[in-house]
């Protein structure tokens, strides 16, 4: 990535594994300082100190609505502006939905939804003031189809999808530029997490999260509104796209199935 003229710091939530780590890892390489974000201090703190750029460690569960005015508040602070607001954060659920843990399942739309709409709604309020920014939402490809028995998450991230590029077209003549990512299958803790273990699903369809990740960076030094990582992935999203819904609901039932979720 060529970080745009003058990107001092940005903000990561999530940067304690997967994709959110390798997000930082690749803007600490390209000289940027980093605010990291989320609730393994253990994991930030050891990560702070491998990297060499200037490194705030913010532990806030961003499920927790009154925790995430510490990220608002240093989104807002003038003195050390954040060119970059990367919302990485996110958790999984797997199962029917109504037998699905009901704690887990509003946590993750804490995480998921109103931690990215609270945080780009401060984020957004900074950077338009001072008429620059950047803001990265990572979504996924589970946000352009129904997602049987991932309903739950299937949702948040078409909801983040669609905030992303409505923010887009909103933001961009303010000067700040909104973009999406919506990685697919990715190597990281996330089905761990979720307590998913997709089976049978080809190697090649895997990509690691420094793929994403520096997919991700381009996109935004690029000034894209929405980038899917992967040409297995971008042909799925055409499909759902495109395709009648009908179909892409036969097809969902079916892969939901197929993959044992
Ligand atoms: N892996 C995939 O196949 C895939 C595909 C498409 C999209 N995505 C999206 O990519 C993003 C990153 O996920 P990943 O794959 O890198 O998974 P991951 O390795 O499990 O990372 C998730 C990150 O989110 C943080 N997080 C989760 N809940 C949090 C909370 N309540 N408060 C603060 N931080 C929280 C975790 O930190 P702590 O546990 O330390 O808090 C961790 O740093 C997510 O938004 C996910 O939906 C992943």
């Amino acid at each position: 990535m060529t970080a745009p003229n003058g990107w001092t710091t940005a903000l990561v939530t999530g940067a304690s594994s997967g994709i959110g780590e390798a997000l930082a890892r690749q803007l600490a390489a390209d000289g940027i300082n980093l605010v990291l974000v989320a609730r393994r201090q253990d994991r930030l703190k050891a990560l702070a100190r491998e990297l060499d750029v200037d490194v705030e460690v913010l532990v806030v569960d961003l499920s927790d609505a009154s925790a995430i005015q510490q990220v608002v508040s240093r989104l807002q602070d003038s003195e050390s502006p954040i060119d970059l607001l990367v919302n990485n954060a996110g958790s999984g659920t797997v199962g029917d939905f109504l037998e699905t843990d009901a704690e887990a399942e509003a946590n993750m739309v804490g995480v998921n939804v109103s931690a990215v709409h609270t945080l780009c709604r401060a984020a957004g309020t900074a950077m338009t003031s001072r008429g620059r920014g950047w803001i990265l939402n990572v979504s996924s490809i589970a946000g352009f189809a129904p997602n049987p028995r991932s309903a739950t998450y299937g949702a948040t991230k078409a909801f983040v999808t669609s905030l992303s590029e409505s923010l887009h077209l909103e933001l961009g003549p303010q000067g700040v530029v909104v973009t999406c990512v919506c990685p697919g299958l990715t190597e990281t803790e996330f089905h761990r997490q979720a307590g998913y273990q997709p089976e049978g699903v080809p190697a090649r369809t895997w990509q690691t999260a420094d793929q994403v990740a520096r997919a991700a960076l381009n996109g935004v030094a690029a000034g894209k509104a929405v980038v899917v990582p992967g040409g297995q992935n971008r042909a799925a999203v055409l499909a759902a796209r495109v395709a009648p819904q009908s179909l892409v609901r036969r097809a969902a039932a079916r892969l939901a199935t197929l993959n044992g979720k």
